[in-house]
């Protein structure tokens, strides 16, 4: 070992703690950017179930080197957590602690640390509480990435915001009176984390008379991407990367008024 070697090994620089979103599905909706930061770091840390490989690192497969060190973070517990007196954010935080930990271990010997999430990192991602406990410490800088909410939107093809309307972002997983009150409100909604609450969610917008404009889509963007209506979805089905959308009302003016045949008409005189 050469002295510079040397002096880093003994007193390495503090690695750099990038939040990489990637996906979240198709592996070419990564940013430019992220790519070049991907394909940079020595160590790429992705998120998974038990014996699952997640959605984040099938993201990124293709684009990943051989000598790249994958990190992975396992999940103690996905899907229902057990009911009470199980330590649910416990054993949560306990394993935040944990992952924080095994990355800083890497950035401590001066190596960077890419961490991958699905979607943009600080949109509901779970790179949130790895930049909760690691950013005051290291240096960091997130990427962002493709959301889901507008990923499903074009998925789609469906305008989810026209001018002046306002998108509420919901989460499948509250009371539902609560997503009742929110949902009554809205001109527009994104229901996100289904799963097992989607009979919840679609009876709501159903009692809310708002059913036939919404939309569902599952797994948007990756090869398996399903889009059926709701009245056809077997909540018994539904996995956790699904949401439902209510585009907003399609805006009146600026020519919407022209119908498909008049536009196609116009095209053929052209
Ligand atoms: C923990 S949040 C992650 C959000 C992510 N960071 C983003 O920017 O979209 C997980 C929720 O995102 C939604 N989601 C993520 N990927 C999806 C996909 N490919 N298709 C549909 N919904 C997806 C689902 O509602 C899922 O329950």
């Amino acid at each position: 070992m050469n002295a510079r070697a040397d002096r880093k090994a003994q007193d390495p620089r503090p690695g750099r703690l990038i939040g990489l979103g990637v996906g979240p599905g198709d592996p070419e909706l990564i940013t430019v950017k992220g790519l070049r930061y991907l394909r940079a770091a020595p160590v790429v840390a992705y998120y998974a179930g038990p014996r699952k490989r997640g959605n984040a690192l099938a993201s990124v497969e293709p684009w990943l080197q051989p000598e790249q060190e994958l990190l992975p973070l396992i999940y103690p517990i996905t899907g229902r957590p057990p009911p009470p007196p199980f330590d649910y954010e416990g054993v949560i935080r306990r394993f935040y602690d944990d992952c924080a930990g095994r990355i800083a271990a890497y950035l401590n010997a001066g190596r960077d640390v890419a961490a991958l999430c699905e979607g943009d990192p600080l949109f509901y991602g779970s790179f949130m509480y790895l930049h909760d406990r690691l950013a005051g410490c290291f240096e960091t800088e997130v990427v962002p990435g493709v959301c889901s909410v507008v990923a499903s939107a074009s998925a789609l093809s469906t305008p989810l915001v026209y001018r002046d309307q306002t998108l509420r972002v919901i989460s499948g997983t509250l009371p539902e009176a609560e997503l009742k009150r929110q949902l009554a409100g809205a001109e527009a909604a994104a229901i996100m984390k289904l799963g097992t609450n989607f009979a919840k969610v679609r009876g709501v917008l159903e009692a809310l008379g708002l059913a036939s404009r919404a939309r569902y889509v599952e797994r948007a963007t990756m090869a398996d991407e399903c889009i059926r209506p709701l009245s056809e979805i077997d909540p018994a089905t539904v996995p956790y990367f699904s949401m439902v959308l209510l585009p907003g009302e399609r805006w009146p003016g600026a020519g919407a008024d022209a119908s498909a045949k008049e536009v196609e008409a116009q095209a053929q005189r052209a």
